[in-house]
């Protein structure tokens, strides 16, 4: 053994099945009390009673007394968009006055007021943002995140994006796993050809980004005046064929037929889904895609529609939460943010908010063998939150628990 986390207070393992939770599994944590932690080579080789191993451990391991705290697996942030330039402060501004994310949007702001910032910006630049983001969202227990390009538009800038991300999980802790969203939105040049753009990202991105394996996932954003049905379609099967996943932005401004889209296309996962209904959910189902709920971007764009999440967990969904952590309809890197508004505001509880941030959320991007449990074989990515019941992270909210962080068995954060 390298390192024994002694006292553990409430040890979250998210123990089961090699597959998400679904239904009533959501609502267990498999918690352990007074238990201890084993971690040997960056993985985990027991969770146990301290009693019951105490007797039988080596002396040369470290140890950490959690001291009675609540210890999680890392939280995994399925939906963000790290990278981009500038800020969109003054937008949040001119939405607190009345004007509409969508009438900012279509009057040239919006995310193509953060393309001109992303295409102006440089890969340094472009780092040093995402690292701030990244290390905000460390801090609050992410381990693992999913990041969005989406902010280049063209060719060239869409690489350097993905060429950053690469960069940022080569030399980061936090372990990055990178979406291709050319399909966010029209850029400026292509306002009036916008099959012109389609046709660019089907024949020079996706393959560009494909043979370079700048990503795992491919996105697209689904609305019926930006990426309609059709288009997205073509896009996405595109993306397919060339051996991408995908994971799609569907129904969060409008219903479209969008969560019937990713499900006739077998996606990874449909995200948003604020406008989904029992149609919808039955197509999820059906295909045995996972829904990415992203309450953020609800909550700061002043709107109530919030997805069915009850209604989702009920029919079987192996409900994923996440940030959407982006420059416009959600800026918060904060999971625990998320999980206390899912609870307030969709009706689940704590423990299926854990399992939706934490087990579920690794399978939606295929890791769910390496991380989001605390089971023997696992990479030791793990939490120690300063609090002794983890009800406390729905609970209390606007603030941060997280005490110490470790990533495959090192603390890479330690509260001061
Ligand atoms: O997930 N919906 C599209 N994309 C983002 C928002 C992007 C932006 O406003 O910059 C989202 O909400
Ligand atoms: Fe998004």
């Amino acid at each position: 053994m390298d390192l024994v986390i002694v006292n553990c207070g409430q040890l979250a393992t998210l123990a089961g099945p090699l597959r998400p939770r679904i239904g009533a599994e959501m609502r267990e944590l498999w918690i352990m009390k007074d238990a201890a932690l084993c971690i040997r080579d960056g993985r985990i080789v027991r969770a146990a009673r301290w009693k019951e191993i105490e007797r039988e451990l080596d002396r040369d391991h470290a140890v950490i007394d959690a001291q009675g705290r609540v210890v999680l697996p890392g939280f995994v942030d399925a939906h963000t968009h790290f990278l981009f330039g500038g800020s969109r402060a003054d937008e949040f501004e001119r939405r607190a006055l009345g004007e509409t994310y969508q009438s900012i949007a279509a009057s040239g702001g919006g995310i193509l007021s953060t393309v001109r910032q992303t295409r102006a910006a440089s890969e340094d630049e472009l780092a040093d943002g995402a690292l701030k983001r990244i290390g905000m969202a460390l801090r609050s227990g992410t381990t693992t995140a999913e990041v969005k390009s989406g902010y280049g538009l063209s060719t060239e800038a869409e690489l350097k994006m993905l060429r950053v991300i690469r960069r940022l999980n080569d030399e980061g802790v936090v372990t990055l796993i990178p979406t291709f969203l050319g399909a966010h939105e029209f850029p400026e040049e292509f306002r009036s050809d916008r099959e012109g753009y389609v046709v660019l990202i089907i024949n020079e991105m996706l393959p560009k980004v494909v043979s370079e394996r700048l990503a795992e996932y491919a996105d697209v954003f689904c609305e019926p005046h930006i990426f309609d049905v059709g288009t997205a379609s073509r896009i996405m099967k595109a993306a397919l064929a060339l051996g991408l996943q995908l994971r799609m932005h569907v129904d969060q401004l409008s219903r479209s037929g969008g969560a019937e889209l990713a499900a006739s296309l077998d996606a990874t996962t449909a995200d948003h889904l604020e406008h989904t209904d029992a149609t919808g959910i039955a197509a999820l189902k059906d295909a045995g895609v996972q829904p990415v709920l992203l309450p953020g971007s609800v909550y700061a764009l002043g709107s109530r529609h919030y997805p069915l999440a009850r209604e989702m967990i009920e029919s079987g969904l192996a409900v994923v939460l996440a940030t959407d952590m982006n420059p416009g309809s959600s800026p918060t890197p904060s999971i625990p943010m998320v999980i206390s508004l899912a609870v307030t505001q969709m009706r689940m509880s704590v423990a299926e908010a854990m399992n939706a941030t934490t087990i579920n959320a690794a399978y939606s991007l295929r890791r769910g063998a390496d991380v989001g449990s605390l089971e023997p074989g696992k990479q030791a990515d793990f939490v120690i939150h300063d609090c002794y019941d983890y009800r406390d992270l729905g609970y209390l909210f606007g603030v941060e628990f997280a005490h110490q962080v470790f990533v495959k068995g090192k603390c890479v954060y330690a509260r001061p």
